[in-house]
Formats: C-alpha cells, sequence, structure tokens
C-alpha cells in the first residue's frame, strides 16, 4: 500500500521512508542574530553574514537569521497600549521568541555595549521577557568587544539568557593583517574556522538546554 509522506509524495520503499525520517528527525537550530552596530560596513555584520554562509555550507543543523535592529524606536513605556508594543517591535520580539538561541555580534563603545543594543534588549525584556531560557553566544570584530561582552553576560543574567563562556571569540579587525575586505566581509580562512567552532559550541548548548 502507498503512503504519502510529509513531503506529499507516495513512499516507493523502506529505505526511502527510513531515509525521510532521519531527514525530518534532524534538529534544526534557529539562531536569531543581531549586531551592535548600524554602521553600513560594520565588521561586526560582517561576522554574522559570515556565520550565516558558513551554517548554509559547513554546519549541519543550524539556520542563523539576521535580525535587524535599527528600526527599533527607542524604549519609551509612554509607547505601549494595553500591553502592545509599536509594529515594529512586536515584529521583533516575534522573531526573539522564534529562535532557539541568539548570536550578538557586539562592538565596545567606551568599554560597554551600543545603545542600539541596549534598546533592542531592553524592549525584549518587558513583558512577557522573551530572552528568557534562550543559549547565547557574543562575538566582537575588536579586541575591545571583551569589555562590552562582559556588560552584556552582566544583563543576560536578569534576562535569564544563558551565555555559553567557551570558545571565547573577539578580533582585532583594525590591525594589519586584514581580516575583512572594503565591504566588510570576512575574508581570514582561519577566523572562519574559529568561528565555525564557536557556531558549533552554540548549537550543542543549545541542544542541552533544550534537553
Ligand atoms: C562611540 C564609540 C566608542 C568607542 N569606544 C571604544 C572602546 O571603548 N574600545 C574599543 O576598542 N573601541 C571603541 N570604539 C571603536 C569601535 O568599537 C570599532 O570602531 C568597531 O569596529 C565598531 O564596530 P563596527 O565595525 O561593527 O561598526 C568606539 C567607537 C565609537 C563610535
Amino acid at each position: 500500500m502507498s503512503v504519502r509522506n510529509k513531503r506529499g509524495r507516495d513512499d516507493v520503499s523502506g529505505k526511502e521512508k527510513e531515509e525521510g525520517a532521519a531527514i525530518e528527525e534532524k534538529p534544526l537550530i534557529k539562531v536569531a542574530a543581531i549586531c551592535g552596530s548600524l554602521r553600513k560596513s560594520s565588521y561586526n555584520r560582517g561576522l554574522i553574514r559570515a556565520a550565516i554562509e558558513l551554517t548554509k555550507e559547513q554546519i549541519e543543523g543550524v539556520h542563523v537569521e539576521y535580525i535587524e535592529i535599527s528600526e527599533l524606536p527607542m524604549l519609551n513605556t509612554d509607547l505601549e497600549v494595553d500591553g502592545t508594543y509599536p509594529a515594529e517591535v512586536e515584529v521583533f520580539r516575534q522573531k526573539i521568541l522564534e529562535a532557539d538561541s541568539c548570536l550578538f555580534a557586539s562592538p565596545d563603545y567606551n568599554y560597554s555595549i551600543t545603545p542600539p543594543l541596549k534598546n533592542a534588549l531592553d524592549w525584549g525584556s518587558r513583558p512577557p521577557n522573551i530572552w528568557a531560557g534562550k543559549a547565547a553566544a557574543a562575538v566582537s570584530a575588536v579586541g575591545g568587544g571583551r569589555r562590552a561582552q562582559f556588560h552584556l553576560r552582566q544583563i543576560g543574567v536578569f534576562l535569564d539568557l544563558h551565555f555559553i563562556n567557551k570558545p571565547e571569540f573577539y578580533l582585532n579587525a583594525h590591525r594589519p593583517p586584514g581580516k575583512f575586505d572594503t565591504n566588510g566581509d570576512l575574508v581570514d580562512l582561519e577566523t572562519k574556522e574559529r568561528l565555525k567552532e564557536m557556531i558549533v559550541s552554540l548549537k550543542t548548548f543549545t541542544l542541552r538546554l533544550q534537553d
């Protein structure tokens, strides 16, 4: 007897059924990637683009989506009406809610995270807190980003975000040899390899947390 599978085709053999089941059971981790810089040629956004490419080509079971935060209004609770938020905020919150984990690419602005990133974190923290229980990782294109990452982790304590500790990831993008091209795209192979390790670590931790 022929059976319609989820792809809408008739199964022709038990082997194909087994293969189909294997494909459906493969976990797909959805990662929401947020960049703290609004700059067009941002190195940090370049790291996110590289993460998207790597997951498409080399890392199974992970889908990274870039989430825009430049459209979010500056947080003002006067903009909240009967527990609802401005349209851009609702869209942003929904995208984070649908993700299993978050990847933050954060520059260092005066030893901390940037205003747009803090704004996004704060909008997400309004009730109900949409960050709660998610795994997270932070990357920075500048060495000073380490300090920003510490602030990010501190904020994550209250937001109930669970950051991976290793591997740490930060670069010195402004120092030679150049790791990015003029468009801000990551071109350095060794750095791509490090980024890959970071994403695999985030995937592993996300799955552990979900267990
Ligand atoms: C307001 C401001 C403050 C900054 N403060 C620091 C800092 O404290 N330490 C540091 O290493 N870089 C600092 N920088 C440099 C940025 O982190 C650096 O230019 C980074 O590449 C910006 O990220 P992007 O390339 O993704 O835009 C600062 C830049 C700005 C605009």
